[in-house]
This record gives structure tokens, sequence and C-alpha cells, in this order.
């Protein structure tokens, strides 16, 4: 079957889902050599921009790379497959690009990218379907088989495919959450945004997933060590969602905005330049991602490196 799909996705929205996906993507590829592949299915292009830049996202755009390509690709009644429209090696790690010169090819973060553009086209397809009296679930099960025989193609690719989700349940995020191996749900500690995980979850379970529990790794993001998020924190561990794994918290810190807030398209980080004093946060948050992936799938990649 090849790679799983994961998707990092919560309702609620700024919890970090864009920057949880890129952190994953570059520990994976780091520490375990995986070759991820991240899919943006987000017009607001977050996650596309902190792994390609400004620039990088339009140059991906006027290519015909991407996931705004893919909808067209579906609009246009083409054979499904995303393989050709994927920026490959849009990685900011210079250790990994040396290892890659040097053919020892350990790790890559390779992306379909999404661009603003797609918030019109999303509009336009939603608005073409409904004329023809067609419903959001029936749109939303369209683009999922579509997807699904489009992602099909990439399962070999790839060690790991992550899906960057919108916060909201448009038809093309019922579809890429529809077609979802294993939920990671990023949140921050405070009672707006355990309130909207709460609805996430109880609307996955419901709608799509009814295991999600067995299916859910949870991350607390942006965690701010007062008595408050500890207090919060430990309600969302032992009340609210005490069947689920919980990876470690991601400090609120400036390491964290400046790993992605990329300089220009050619430029090149260590892991350490690029992550600074959340390396080690990086580190157990794919350990942790790793053992359970391992769990779930039964498949072991080597550490290569700490
Ligand atoms: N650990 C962190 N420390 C400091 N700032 C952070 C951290 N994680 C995320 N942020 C900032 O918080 C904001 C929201 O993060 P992000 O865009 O990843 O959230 P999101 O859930 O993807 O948002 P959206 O729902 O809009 O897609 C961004 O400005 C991001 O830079
Ligand atoms: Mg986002």
């Amino acid at each position: 079957m090849g790679a799983v799909i994961a998707s990092i996705a919560n309702l609620k929205g700024g919890v970090g889902k864009s920057t949880t996906t890129v952190m994953l993507a570059d520990g994976l590829a780091y520490f375990y050599g995986m070759n991820v592949c991240t899919i943006d299915l987000d017009a607001q292009a977050n996650s596309s921009q902190m792994l390609l830049t400004e620039i990088g996202v339009q140059a991906a755009y006027e290519q015909g790379k991407g996931a705004s390509h893919l909808l067209k690709q579906f609009m246009n009644r083409e054979p499904a497959n995303a393989a050709p429209l994927i920026m490959p090696n849009a990685v900011t790690l210079e250790e990994l690009r040396l290892s890659e010169q040097q053919d020892q090819r350990q790790g890559w973060v390779s992306i379909l990218p999404s661009h603003p553009h797609m918030r019109l086209q999303e509009l336009d397809l939603e608005e073409e379907w409904y004329s023809k009296a067609g419903t959001p679930t029936q749109l939303a099960s369209a683009l999922q088989a579509h997807f699904s025989e489009a992602f099909d193609h990439l399962r070999p690719l790839y060690d790991i495919i992550l899906i960057d989700c919108p916060p909201h349940l448009s038809p093309l995020a019922r579809a890429g959450l529809a077609l979802t191996d294993i939920y990671i749900t990023p949140t921050i500690a405070d009672a707006v945004c355990t309130w909207g995980t709460k609805q996430f979850s109880d609307w996955i379970g419901a709608n799509i997933a009814a295991d999600l529990p067995d299916r859910n790794f949870v991350v607390i993001t942006r965690f701010r060590n007062t008595r408050y998020a500890r207090q919060v924190a430990s309600e969302l561990k032992e009340l609210y969602l005490n069947d689920r794994v919980f990876g470690p918290n991601i400090p609120e810190s400036v390491h964290v905005l400046n790993a992605m807030d990329r300089a220009a398209p050619d430029s090149y980080n260590t892991f350490r330049g690029k992550y600074g004093g959340v390396k080690g946060d990086v580190r157990r948050l794919a350990e942790r991602f790793y053992e359970f992936l391992a769990k779930q799938t039964g498949q072991k990649w080597q550490k290569i490196r700490d």
C-alpha cells in the first residue's frame, strides 16, 4: 500500500496545523530519513509558503504544480494523478541537500503546494456543481474519489503523506479528511481551542471515522508554561481526550516563527540553523509520532541522526 496519509486537522483556526505539518515533515525527513510528501489543501497556502516562500508558491503554480491543478484535473474530468503535480525536493535543510548531492539520499520533503487562487477555484467549482442540483456531500464524495486515485500514485513514492487541512469543512476539506489514515490534531491549551477540538473530534468520529481515538495523535501547540495552560492541558489529556495518544507540547517560541519564515527560495539551512532553540522539540515531536506511526503500520524506519 505504501505511504499512509496523515491529516493535520482541526476545525479551530490558528492552532498550529500548518506549523505542525512543516515541523513533522522536517523532523521525519531529518531524523528518520523518510521521504515525506506534504499536501496543502488550504487556500491560505500557509505550509506552502513556509516550505517554498511566496515566490516559490507562485512559481509552482505557474509551472502547473500543486493542489489547484489537481482541482483543475477533477473539473476537466482528466485522469486522476497527483504525481506530476508535486514540487520535488522542496527542502530547506542543507544536510539533506548535501546528502542528495553525494548520492546518499536520506530523507526528503516534497510538496503538493496550494495557491491563494484555489479559494476562487473552489467557489467556481461549488457554483457549477450546485447549479446542476448537486449537493455539497455529493461534491465531497466525487472529490474524494478523484483524490483517492490521485494520491494512490503518490503512496509508492513516499514513506508518509502529510495533509495540511483548512479550518473548515468545505467539500474539498471533507474529501481530504475522508481518505485519511491517521488524524493529527494540533490544539492550544485554552478554553476556546479545547471547545473547537472537541467539536472537531465529535464530528470526525460521527461522520468519518468511528474509530478516531485509535487513529488520533494530539499535539498541544504554542504552549506557555503557565498554571492556566497546565490545568487546561491536563484536563484535555485526562478528561476530554483520555483515549488518545499525545505528542510532546510544542512551546510558544520565536524560534518557531523564525523557522517558518524562510528567507528566499534558494536559501538553505542546517536543521539547527532552521530550528535553533526548538530543535529538541521538533526531534521529540518526530520521535513520538514515529512511535505512533510504527505501531499503526507495523513498519519500522531507522533513526539516522540524533
Ligand atoms: N510554537 C509556536 N510558537 C510561536 N508561534 C507559533 C507557534 N506555532 C504556530 N505559531 C504561529 O501561530 C499562528 C498560527 O499558526 P498556523 O498557521 O500554523 O496555524 P493553523 O492552525 O494552520 O492556522 P489556520 O487555521 O489559519 O490554517 C502563525 O502565525 C504561526 O506562526
Ligand atoms: Mg494552516
